[in-house]
């Protein structure tokens, strides 16, 4: 979204660095404003050739929070268009050469969610008629004041939230648990599930962060899944575990004899995602030559087969996903900046569940329902073991609570499930409680055995439990390390 055209470094013919096509841009011929976390701010693109008034409207729509683009030219304007999550135009109808008219005709071509509310300097009441046959959502006429322009903006927007919330209540309805099939009410999953209808709505591409297990495939999928082209393909693919030589021809397809192997030509995955979504899930661990070529394929909507002489045409919407911190990949310069700015139009972070417990009994409760009507059984969580989930600091986030109860369904002797029934690193957790080094006296003296106790117990904390690293790193034998343990009444 916006934070692209504010970060990218200006090409000195204006263009910006990593667009495709060279445009030349006047100063303000796109600019934009607001952090990519804002994304719930309506996005306006105003579109008129004379400066002092692309100036006026911008102050008003600032005032009333949305995010601006502006362009000077039609050219201009499709340009931002393809280049923004824009949600409302503001257009010009007299514009030079092409015709208002005719741009409100591309617009709806391109965009056809997107409102547009004409200006008509000419206050002809045909060409405003004309241009809500075409499909405008609003007019006003010119000269008009502050005012006339705010109360237009803000029934736009009014209008926008309600038909936002319409949808969302609707994707929600379809599940009493969360969204689609993501489970989970905390307040940080209510605001990505907004997101997430949000962006279904868009085509731009998203990047999705989060730690491992915490459901990023998941989220890649409610996209696509609550978005127009549902019907369309979904197809991920794991840049991480492609063979490196491999990955172009899966990505881009070969033509018949591009390598030893290659009997016959292949489609590339992103031609197979025609008109559908292509998820790139670890997308950091792609290596720097294809990232130039993704790059290429993405600004171009065109891929080269290997070995082939002719492009491609592609339409294919980009989801990606990495664990990765991919700001400190383009800082080390082991990932491209200008992909990271294509990918990054969008940005949902996904929270760890130690962050949201409030949500760890739904989650159990999800997989109890799945497991119980799959085996035909009974089992419930039992409260010891359920205070023990709660306290846990689920490393692996969603997918190791989903072992974990998938687990102990399978272990447990009776249908409540207990603490013994839950792997050794929960035990362990429960075991050794978080010491506390820093003591609130300043003056407190800890006696020697103490601070050789909590230092026990935190490294075994730190690592999960396993008293082999930790004897390692302690600098003792794994025997000291057992007999201690016994000393302290834990369990070895
Ligand atoms: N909010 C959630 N609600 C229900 N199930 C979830 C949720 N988040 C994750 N899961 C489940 O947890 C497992 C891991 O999810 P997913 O594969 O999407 O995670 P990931 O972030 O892509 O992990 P990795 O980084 O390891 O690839 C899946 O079985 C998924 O169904
Ligand atoms: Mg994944």
């Amino acid at each position: 979204m916006s934070t692209e055209a504010q970060t990218r470094p200006a090409r000195p013919n204006g263009c910006t660095a990593g667009e495709g096509m060279c445009h030349v841009l006047t100063a303000d011929a796109i600019a934009v404003s607001q952090p990519t976390s804002e994304i719930n701010l309506l996005n306006l693109l105003i579109i008129d050739d004379e400066r002092s008034m692309r100036e006026s409207c911008r102050e008003v729509a600032h005032s009333l929070g949305f995010n601006t683009h502006v362009a000077d030219s039609p050219e201009h304007a499709y340009h931002s268009l393809d280049a923004n999550p824009v949600d409302v135009v503001l257009l010009d109808l007299r514009l030079p050469g092409t015709g208002g008219l005719e741009v409100l005709r591309e617009i709806k071509r391109r965009r056809p969610e997107t409102l547009v509310i004409v200006m008509t300097g000419f206050a002809t009441v045909q060409s405003a008629v004309q241009a809500m046959k075409l499909g405008a959502y609003d007019y006003i006429t010119k000269p008009f004041n502050f005012d006339e322009l705010r109360l237009v903006l803000e029934r736009v927007t009014s209008h926008l939230k309600l038909t936002s919330e319409n949808r969302l209540l609707r994707e929600q309805l379809k599940s009493k648990h969360g969204f689609g099939s993501l489970v989970g009410h905390a307040p940080e999953m209510e605001k990505l599930y907004r997101i997430i209808a949000k962006a279904a709505h868009s085509t731009h591409p998203v990047l999705i962060l989060g730690e491992s297990g915490t459901g990023k495939e998941l989220v890649a999928r409610s996209i696509h899944y609550s978005g127009p082209y549902r019907d369309k393909p979904f197809i991920p693919v794991d840049c991480g575990s492609l063979v490196p030589s491999l990955i172009e021809s899966e990505l881009f397809g070969h033509v018949r004899g591009a390598f030893t192997g290659a009997v016959r030509a292949k489609d590339g995955l992103m031609t197979t995602a025609e008109g559908g979504t292509i998820f790139l899930d670890e997308v950091g661990e792609l290596p720097v030559d294809l990232q130039t070529k993704l790059l290429r394929a993405i600004q171009e909507k065109e891929v080269r087969p290997v070995g082939g002489t002719r492009s491609v045409p592609i339409n294919v919407r980009i989801l990606a996903a990495t664990n990765r911190d991919l700001e400190a990949a383009v800082q080390q310069g082991s990932f491209r900046r200008d992909l990271y700015f294509r990918l990054n139009v969008l940005t949902l972070r996904i929270p760890p569940l130690r962050e949201r417990p409030q949500d760890i009994p739904l989650l159990i409760g999800n997989v109890l329902e799945r497991v119980n009507a799959a085996t035909q059984t009974q089992h419930a969580i039992g409260d010891d073991a359920l205070r023990l989930m709660l306290a846990y600091n689920w490393p692996g986030n969603v997918r190791e609570l989903e072992n974990c109860v998938e687990r102990a369904c399978t272990t447990c002797s009776l249908s409540n499930i207990h603490v013994a029934d839950l792997p050794t690193a929960l035990r362990n957790f429960q075991a050794f409680p978080k010491p506390d080094f820093q003591s609130k006296e300043a003056d407190a003296i800890t006696p020697l055995d103490q601070v050789e106790k909590q230092a026990i117990l935190h490294a075994l904390d730190v690592l999960k439990g396993d008293k082999l690293q930790a004897a390692r790193r302690l600098g003792i034998g794994k025997t000291t390390l057992y007999r201690k343990l016994k000393e302290y009444g834990s369990a070895v």
